[in-house]
């Protein structure tokens, strides 16, 4: 099975590559990276295909390293087949999955379930993050050890913070002797108390409860304490808010291992959005002021924020067609999370490789899996983004289950057109 992809704009922030090139896939993996592949001379060597990249931007497979696929127990909002047909139409080859399923992801039953829907489906790669607590409780850590075994890939409650900093420490300590990362889900539940939105002015005006800035703040902090007294690594899920990018800022440059994730929601919407009502809008954490969307993307432009990720959260219609205060919690990103953040580029934020550093390098790294590079034997896992077509949100069309989206029918710039697995096309459209 040979391959060749002719005159891409190769990015690769592993190699530092940012050139035309073409590429040549063998058996599934990268065999060559060359100004001008002579087709003639690979030929000879027997049947080869084609595939005229025509200058779009060729990149390692995007990560999302924060996505919900609801199967096991909520097959109706997601199954682990439409979220991986979402992620590869979306540019994403692989994706990490959180454990709040039913049941939780808390034993290698369920770990050993999802790889097994993954590979039966065989789109993009998954890997199943681990509950960090039996049931996600809070309680009592799951068996870390075993669970990695199995193939758990990382250990988080997200969807719930793990309130017990002794229970927190331990996770600390025990996922570093593993070597393994664990993402946390920062939010004070007192300080929270259940609030729709973000605390302060609009919130006030529109009546909904409140859940401030300080909320997760307090637990970036104490996570940043914790990682630094154990000498392990910490990486902080969906931030926010300026106080925490100021924390971690801070935190990284006396030199704690602490890595951080945003979601495109944070740097594209604020609470102003919230004046609609729309349900799709309300979110863990909430989308908060235009200071803390500026603080954001601050932070990804000087690298205190490692990674982009979806946290795609998918709810039905029944949930989500409610009265805001019954409102399911979360919104979709698989199929609208490149294109959101192709808009950091367009505004000078970060460059093209800088992007592409946030959408896959850095998350392979932190994840500790392969990917994230196009280096030569890695097996070939490759988005071509075209950075130039327009297209209008049509949340209907999405491959996702779910339509909880809150970007419907705006115009974006941007998009996959070809998403290949392993050196297999999982998408292919307008290419
Ligand atoms: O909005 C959210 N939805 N935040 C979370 O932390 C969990 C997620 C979900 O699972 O629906
Ligand atoms: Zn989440």
């Amino acid at each position: 099975m040979r391959l060749l992809l002719k005159g891409g704009r190769v990015i690769d922030p592993s190699q530092n590559i940012d050139d035309i090139l073409d590429i040549l896939i063998v058996n599934g993996k990268i065999s060559l990276i060359d100004n001008k592949i002579d087709i003639s001379e690979v030929k000879t060597r027997g049947s080869i295909d084609s595939v005229d990249i025509g200058g779009r931007i060729l990149v390692p497979g995007l990560i999302d390293m924060h996505t919900h696929l609801r199967e096991p127990g909520f097959e109706y909002k997601e199954t682990i087949e439409s979220g991986t047909k979402a992620a590869v139409a979306g540019g994403f080859t692989a994706i990490a999955c959180m454990a709040n399923t039913s049941p939780v992801n808390d034993n290698r039953s369920v770990t050993e379930f999802i790889l097994t829907q993954a590979a039966r489906t065989g789109r993009a790669r998954v890997y199943p993050i681990a509950a960090l607590t039996r049931n996600q409780e809070g309680k009592i850590l799951t068996e870390f050890a075993d669970l990695k075994d199995a193939g758990a890939t990382g250990f988080s409650d997200d969807g719930m913070p793990v309130t017990d900093s002794g229970i927190m420490r331990c996770a600390l300590e025990y996922a570093y002797s593993l070597d393994m990362p664990v993402i946390s889900h920062c939010e004070d539940l007192g300080l929270a108390r259940g609030g729709m939105m973000n605390e302060g002015l609009v919130c006030a005006e529109l009546g909904l409860t409140a859940s401030p800035d300080i909320a997760e703040e307090i637990m970036v902090l104490r996570d940043i304490i914790l990682a630094r007294y154990t000498h392990t690594r910490v990486h902080i899920a969906h931030v926010s808010t300026a106080g925490s990018v100021e924390a971690i800022r801070a935190a990284k440059a006396s030199g704690i291992a602490v890595t951080a994730e945003t979601a495109p929601h944070y740097f594209t919407l604020s609470e102003e959005a919230l004046r609609s009502f729309s349900t799709n809008l309300k979110v863990y954490p909430p989308l908060r002021s235009e200071r803390d969307l500026e603080a954001i993307k601050e932070g990804l432009a000087d690298g205190t924020i490692d990674a982009i990720a979806s946290d795609h959260a998918p709810h039905s219609s029944i949930e989500k067609e409610v009265e805001f205060d019954y409102a399911a919690t979360g919104l979709i990103g698989l199929e609208t999370s490149l294109s959101l953040s192709l808009r950091l580029v367009e505004e000078g934020i970060l460059s093209m490789s800088g992007l592409i550093k946030k959408m896959s390098t850095n998350p392979a790294d932190i994840l500790g899996v392969s990917g994230g590079s196009l280096r030569h034997g890695l097996p070939a896992d490759i988005t071509v983004i075209d950075p130039e077509v327009t297209w209008t949100v049509d949340a209907a069309r999405f491959h996702s289950k779910s339509r909880n989206c809150p970007y419907q029918g705006m115009q974006l710039r941007g998009r996959s057109v070809m998403t290949m697995v392993g050196g297999e096309i999982k998408y292919r459209s307008g290419l």
